[in-house]
């Protein structure tokens, strides 16, 4: 018997100087010391001993009984203090500022939207969009612009094959004009609205054309609107966008579906209107037509051109965007390089 208690003491200590954790250290102690544990079932066998045989066992047993509880006492001690000193050395600074997440951000082209639609709703104007596959009948020909009208030519076009209704055909619209048709048609006047909104075009590609861009479209229609209403409105938008320093000036152009029709420009900020490459060495820097609307426009859709009267307009969200920020090829825009795109 006594000689399994030493066993028993050299292995228990050994095996406790290979744990190196609290739960394996917990393991240890009921496979020694527990109720059904080595040391506990060796003392039950004391029974078979005699008296003077089972004093001196049960004395040593209690003594090896104390001195595991030591050990064990011992070794966790250890590992505490290994456990913290490792934090010392080896643990990461909680004071270090965490990484920050990546936030994204709106793109320039949705910028320009968000803030042309702001200018005019504190306008009063209301913000709408409308089909980016239109007919033909909204795209031309209820703007002044039958099959075979020269007009057509100003906007190359992707045709849709559709099996639309005889006469019915689509495309993806050139421009964001034919909104003006579809709201006059569901509202009666007054109208206010502005149209943001993508616009394609079968064209080639270079630094001042794309096949797909935005354009904003305005509307207002109601008695008694006149020319100055339009210029009223068109520069104060200028001078919202721009800064009130910016020049800009009206000239005649044509445009079917307005009638007069006008070019708007600024005066070019890069040379301030002395002429340079930016400007064409005009001074000037084209932004956006507008005119009033024809009455037979406005006759189609069932408004008396009698009574009302309006004014309309569109612009180049890309060409805005160019402007504001200086940027000399609209590829850019739509290449995805977040390094062009995180400088706005
Ligand atoms: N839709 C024309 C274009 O894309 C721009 C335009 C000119 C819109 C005059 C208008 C307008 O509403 O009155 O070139």
């Amino acid at each position: 018997m006594a000689l399994n208690l030493q066993e028993l003491r050299e292995q228990a200590l050994k095996e406790l100087s290979s744990l190196s954790d609290s739960e394996r250290l917990e393991a240890w102690r009921v496979k020694y010391l527990g109720r059904k544990g080595a040391l506990p079932l060796l003392l039950r066998g004391l029974g078979s001993l005699s008296l003077e045989e089972r004093k001196t066992t049960g004395a040593e047993a209690n003594k090896l009984k104390d001195a595991l509880l030591e050990a064990l006492e011992k070794r966790l001690g250890e590992i505490r203090s290994h456990a913290l000193s490792v934090l010392g050395t080896e643990a990461f600074d909680i004071t270090l500022p965490g990484r920050p997440i990546a936030l994204g951000r709106l793109h320039p082209i949705t910028q320009v939207i968000r803030e042309v639609g702001a200018i005019f709703s504190s306008l009063g104007f209301q913000v709408v969009e409308g089909p980016e596959v239109e007919w033909d009948y909204y795209n031309f020909e209820a703007l002044n612009i039958p099959p075979e009208h020269p007009a057509r030519d100003m906007f190359s076009t992707f045709w849709i094959d559709s099996a639309g209704e005889q006469g019915k055909k689509m495309l993806l619209r050139t421009h964001t004009s034919p909104m003006q048709i579809r709201v006059m048609e569901k509202t009666e006047p007054p109208v206010r609205v502005v149209v943001p909104g993508t616009v394609f075009r079968y064209e080639a590609t270079d630094a001042t054309h794309e096949s797909m861009f935005h354009q904003v479209e305005g509307l207002a229609v109601d008695r008694s609107i006149t020319m100055a209403d339009l210029k009223g409105t068109l520069f104060e938008f200028i001078r919202l966008l721009f800064g009130a320093e910016r020049k800009a000036r009206f000239r005649c152009t044509y445009f079917p579906f307005v009638e007069p029709g006008v070019d708007m420009a600024i005066d070019c900020f890069i040379c301030k209107g002395k002429g340079c490459r930016v400007c064409s060495y005009s001074g000037w820097l084209e932004v956006l037509g507008a005119g009033m609307v024809h009455p037979e426009v406005l006759d189609r859709v069932g408004y008396d051109s009698r009574v009302y009267t309006g004014f309309a307009f569109g612009m180049g969200v890309e060409r805005l965007a160019m402007l504001r920020w200086g940027i000399e090829d609209i590829r850019l825009f739509f290449q995805n390089d977040i390094r062009f795109l995180r400088q706005f």
